[in-house]
């Protein structure tokens, strides 16, 4: 399942983070890529550069513990430091599927990538993540500022940039609940309980509702 989440960075932050990456150095991305991973990537990430990532971070990470729909979409146990990722003309990244177990020190299993796009969709041509699904491919090319989430088993892609520059953060993601059909479940049932808690709080239809999308999340959680 694909969620978008809509305006997860405001434009004040946009503005620091292309402040920030205006002056910071990019390297081939094939560095940090496995074996498979570099054969079809062709992009620049960001070079290791702990104070600039700190603050890089900061802002980032302020709005994603905020998101009420990252939360409830994704269960998140860990959260992986971002990776801010360039393509120019002519770059792209073939379809891969991401790398299992990550993690310098602590490792973790990745259930969930996320991608917030940085630059406008009009300002550069190409440069689509396309993801394969079981109902067909989907392209996604968000404004600035959005973010898509999407398991990190399923095939995907970004489409070659024509004109301009795609710029991106990238994470991944272990959630409480590994499986992203159960995810998907927990999901639409948090957002209809959401609803009868604001609408009719004191049901015995929403309080039903509530014990329901608790217990699951308690059956199904691993900590
Ligand atoms: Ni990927």
């Amino acid at each position: 399942m694909l969620i978008q989440i809509p305006e997860l960075l405001n434009a004040a932050q946009l503005d620091k983070i292309h402040e920030l990456l205006d002056q910071a150095r990019f390297v081939d991305g094939r560095l940090t890529a496995g074996m498979a991973a570099s054969k079809v990537k062709n992009n620049e990430e960001l070079a290791l550069d702990p104070e600039l990532l700190q603050r890089l971070y900061r802002i980032i990470m302020a709005s994603v513990g905020h998101s009420a729909v990252f939360r409830s979409a994704v269960l998140p146990a860990k959260v992986a430091d971002f990776i801010f990722a360039r393509y120019q003309p002519g770059m792209h990244y073939g379809d891969h599927v991401d790398d299992p177990i990550m993690g310098q020190g602590p490792k973790f299993r990745t259930d969930v990538s996320m991608t917030i796009f940085l630059n406008p969709p009009e300002t550069y041509d190409g440069g689509e993540l396309v993801i394969r699904t079981p109902f067909g491919e989907q392209q996604v090319k968000l404004p600035a500022g959005h973010a898509v989430v999407y398991p990190s088993a399923s095939v995907h892609r970004v489409a070659e940039v024509g004109r301009g520059e795609r710029l991106v953060a990238l994470t991944w993601i272990q959630s409480f609940v590994r499986d992203a059909a159960r995810r998907e479940l927990l999901y639409e049932l948090d957002q209809a309980r959401e609803q009868l808690l604001r609408s009719d709080p004191q049901s015995d239809v929403a309080k039903n509702v509530d014990r329901s999308y608790v217990n699951l999340l308690r059956m199904w959680a691993e900590v």
